[in-house]
């Protein structure tokens, strides 16, 4: 297993990726394809390891998963309620998006479970998705604080609800959605702030009649009725523009750098990242704008500008929620400061993104200073250095795009969880041109 990395600077980048599918959508893949009557094919699936604990789960719960090459399945839905107990618990390693979705899920099962994850996922708070649950009659037990494991017991029935999101999140609205397929009653859920569609858009491409209210300002009011039976479909998943952000980050601050990346999902709730660049200065163009099942693709032009800094705008950071350690990077290269403010969210992904950023970026000679909500950071010189990724995937990618600036190597450590989401990362990387491998 690869654990650290090291990269150095490079001249500028060229050429044409696709990077891996999208996270959210092959997660949803999996867990509706499973749920549907007949055979759900996927393409495009990101072969990372937080998808494949999705898979392997519903595997243990009964559904045939074949997987014909690495990116394309055929699912053999067992329909709403043809799921089998688990034999054992459902480890879900890292992945937040698992454990959350799939407590609303499970919840209105009738059979025991328990989902497990690893050391992050332990430390990450759960009670988001469990206070809605059991406000819907579910019973879950957590272990002290709300965290993992997750004990689910069978309940006669989940209620209604008409729940009001306490934090902008598309995980614990999906979650609840996904309970009201369950319910015995009409679930409704309220976004406080925009967050991804995904499962809105997936469901009704099976079939399931989800209607959404738009509150202004992109916010949405969900609706669904429970019980409605989902049909299989083709799922085209595209390239994650969550990955795409550290090419799309390298190219804008490597001079003369030119690149294009292909089949990019660019679904509105996603495209902060484009947004917040281009407000820095970017150029950043897109190409051949498609839909694929439900989703708008396009393929995206990067070329090297002069960036800015600026006010992050706080509408955008539920947009962007998961591109922030790479934007830092991008605030480092520009001219004047770039401040970040209401992103406390940051502090409960896979690691506390705004400490863990702002004490790499520290070592690398930047001044970063870290707030309760977001950070302030003043361009400079990377300088050479060893940084720790604290086993977060996208903060390990970030150094590695930091390190194209940097006046020496930097050597980053606990890289192994980029295989989460990225697992081409590193031949990607050395495709177009950044200067970056493995290290023992
Ligand atoms: C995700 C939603 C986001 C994001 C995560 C994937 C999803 O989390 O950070 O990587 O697939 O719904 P929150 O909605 O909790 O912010």
């Amino acid at each position: 297993m690869i654990d650290k990395f090291l990269a150095a600077a490079c001249g500028p980048l060229s050429g044409r990726v696709r990077v891996p599918g999208d996270k959210s959508i092959s997660h949803r893949s999996i867990m509706l394809g499973s749920l549907a009557a007949g055979v759900t094919e996927v393409t495009g699936f990101l072969d990372g390891a937080d998808c494949l604990a999705t898979a392997a789960a519903f595997t243990e719960m009964g559904v045939r998963i074949d997987r014909r090459s690495a990116t394309s399945l055929k699912i053999h839905g067992v329909g709403l309620h043809g799921l089998q107990a688990p034999t054992k618990n459902l480890d879900i390693g890292n992945s937040g998006t698992s454990i959350r979705l799939m407590s609303g899920l499970l919840a209105g099962q009738q059979f025991s479970s328990t989902l497990v994850g690893d050391a992050s996922l332990s430390k990450r708070p759960m009670n988001r998705v469990v206070d809605p649950l059991r406000l819907m009659g579910a019973d879950i037990q957590t272990a002290e604080g709300g965290r993992t494991p997750l004990r689910i017991t069978p309940v006669e029935q989940l209620n209604g609800i008409d729940y009001t999101l306490p934090m902008a999140s598309a995980q614990v609205k999906s979650c609840v959605v996904l309970a009201g397929l369950y319910a015995n009653s009409t679930v409704t859920v309220t976004e406080p702030a925009p967050t991804r569609d995904h499962s809105e858009r997936m469901l009704r491409g099976f079939g399931a009649e989800v209607l959404t209210e738009d509150l202004g300002a992109g916010r949405a009011r969900i609706t669904i009725e429970p019980e409605q039976e989902l049909h299989a479909m083709a799922v085209d998943v595209p390239a994650d523009i969550s990955s795409a952000a550290f090419f799309m980050v390298a190219a804008s601050i490597i001079p003369d750098s030119d690149i294009v990346l292909e089949h990019v999902g660019i679904n509105p709730t996603r495209t902060g990242v484009i947004d917040i660049l281009r407000l820095m200065g970017a150029d950043i163009e897109l190409q051949h704008l498609r839909e694929v099942g439900g989703e708008p693709v396009a393929d995206i032009r990067i070329r090297h500008a002069e960036l800015k800094g600026i006010h992050i705008p706080e509408e955008l950071v539920p947009l962007a929620i998961d591109e922030f350690p790479v934007l830092f990077i991008a605030a480092t290269a520009a001219v004047g400061e770039t401040v970040l403010t209401g992103a406390e969210e940051l502090r409960v992904k896979e690691s506390d993104r705004i400490q863990v950023m702002a004490d790499g970026l520290a070592t690398l000679g930047i001044d970063a200073k870290a707030t309760p909500d977001g950070i302030v950071i003043q361009p400079g010189q990377i300088t050479t250095g060893d940084v720790h990724a604290q086993g977060d995937h996208r903060i390990a990618m970030a150094f590695t795009v930091a390190a194209a600036l940097a006046s020496g190597e930097v050597l980053i450590h606990d890289c192994r969880h980029v295989a989460t989401s990225f697992p081409a990362f590193l031949e990607q990387a050395q495709q177009l041109g950044l200067n970056v491998k493995a290290a023992h």
